[in-house]
């Protein structure tokens, strides 16, 4: 297996995740990678995160590449999550003369996972001197858990964020200039949707925590996904930068579910009365599409309109999983509005309204209802209720 350059003495020796098709719950049709870097001083090797346990074989092959995985001298845990610290055991093992250094509430975390293990911490004010190439750290809680950091080699001007600035893709590229930048952008915002999306403020204050540094960066090579290189990371700090501060577009995320396809014809009309103001819209069966791509759409959008008929007094369960993924992600700043057919009693449209309002969506539109199978007139009306929505985002 082999190693890749990255910077000057640091290369990628991670792991590539081809089949990984769901990520603590959500959809990754493309994979991921675990990314694990060596540092080479002239004195001392760092290896900068290990992998999800199963591909520590990979790890340690490519490792192997480079030099023998038994002279390495120092592993830096920037994250106990499994995927970054579940291999730490087994890669101890095969490095018996490291030592594991990680965040103050890592070092705790490390023995929640293994056992006790007992790990050194480090904090802002440590440099670790590998021999002409040196190793900081800066605490970044909450991106992702309390326990992650950043590390950064500043001979080489490579920051390794760990989970920020990943991407859910697997690839035998290493590089974004490689895969293109299209793609890896917009596996960048799939991933800020679906994981970051509720901590945009702690994202943003590690972005001010880092510019306060002063250190100088040319590459930003995080833990998941391909490496950002020079001008590469203006465009993913310009993303991030919309994301954390919640900026939104001209743009609807209509998403339903449905039972005999009434809901769906309403969502039909309505999602056409909304691009009929000129507004971009995304439409949704909640049966059918990953909830992964609905998110990713919905970061960038003004409005989600959510419809279900009503079942047994309640909404369908496909709704109400996507409301619960959403009561984790909390998207903020964005107009709802709900709509659903029924039969007699109703109750799907005043349960979902409930969870949205819950959630913190501005539900300022009134809900459009409609009574079993949509005559032509409910779907002129479930029309001009889209165009109503149009006309709202574009205020
Ligand atoms: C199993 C089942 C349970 C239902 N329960 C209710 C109910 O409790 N209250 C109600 O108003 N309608 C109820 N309905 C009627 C549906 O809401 C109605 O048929 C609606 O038009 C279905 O919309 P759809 O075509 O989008 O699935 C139920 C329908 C089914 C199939
Ligand atoms: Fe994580
Ligand atoms: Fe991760």
């Amino acid at each position: 297996m082999h190693a890749v350059s990255v910077s000057d003495g640091i290369f990628w020796v991670g792991a590539v995740d081809w089949n990984l098709r769901d990520f603590h719950g959500y959809e990754t049709p493309r994979g991921t990678t675990y990314n694990a870097y060596l540092v080479r001083g002239e004195k001392m090797t760092a290896l900068v995160d290990t992998v999800k346990a199963p591909f520590v074989p990979e790890l340690l092959a490519r490792i192997a590449d480079v030099m023998d995985p038994a002279e390495i001298d120092l592993i830096v845990v920037n994250h106990v999550e499994p995927d970054h610290n579940g291999g730490l055991p087994a890669v101890m093992a095969a490095c018996p003369n490291a030592r594991v250094v990680a965040s103050g509430s890592g070092v705790k975390g490390v023995a929640e996972y293994h056992d006790g293990l007992v790990v050194e911490a480090v904090g802002a004010d440590d440099v670790i001197d590998l021999g002409g190439k040196t190793l900081r750290f800066l605490p970044m809680p909450m991106v992702h858990w309390p326990d992650s950091m950043f590390s950064y080699c500043a001979e080489s001007r490579t920051l390794m964020p760990n989970d920020a600035f990943g991407q859910h893709l697997a690839s035998s590229e290493r590089f974004a200039g490689d895969v293109g930048m299209d793609l890896a952008l917009e596996e960048l915002g799939v991933y800020y949707a679906n994981i970051l999306m509720p901590l945009g403020k702690p994202v943003a204050k590690a972005i001010e925590k880092v510019h306060a540094t002063g250190w100088e960066i040319d590459v930003v090579a995080p833990s998941h996904g391909v490496i950002w290189r020079g001008a590469e990371f203006g465009r993913v700090l310009e993303a991030y930068g919309r994301w954390t501060t919640n900026v939104t577009a001209e743009k609807v995320v209509v998403a339903y579910a449905t039972m005999w396809g009434s809901t769906k014809a309403l969502a039909e009309s309505i999602a056409d009365g909304i691009a009929a103001e000129g507004v971009e819209v995304h439409e949704f069966d909640l049966s059918e599409t990953a909830i992964a791509q609905v998110t990713h759409e919905l970061l960038e959008a003004r409005a989600l309109v959510l419809g279900s008929p009503t079942l047994h007094h309640g909404m369908l369960y496909k709704v109400s999983g996507y409301l619960t993924w959403l009561e984790g992600l909390k998207p903020a700043g964005k107009l709802g509005a709900v709509f659903g057919s029924y039969g007699w009693g109703g109750g799907a449209v005043k349960q979902i309204t409930g969870r949205m309002t819950d959630i913190g969506f501005e539900m300022s539109v009134e809900p459009y209802t409609e009574k079993f199978r949509p005559t032509a007139e409910d779907l002129a009306a479930a029309h001009a209720w889209g165009r109503e929505i149009g006309k709202a985002v574009k205020g």
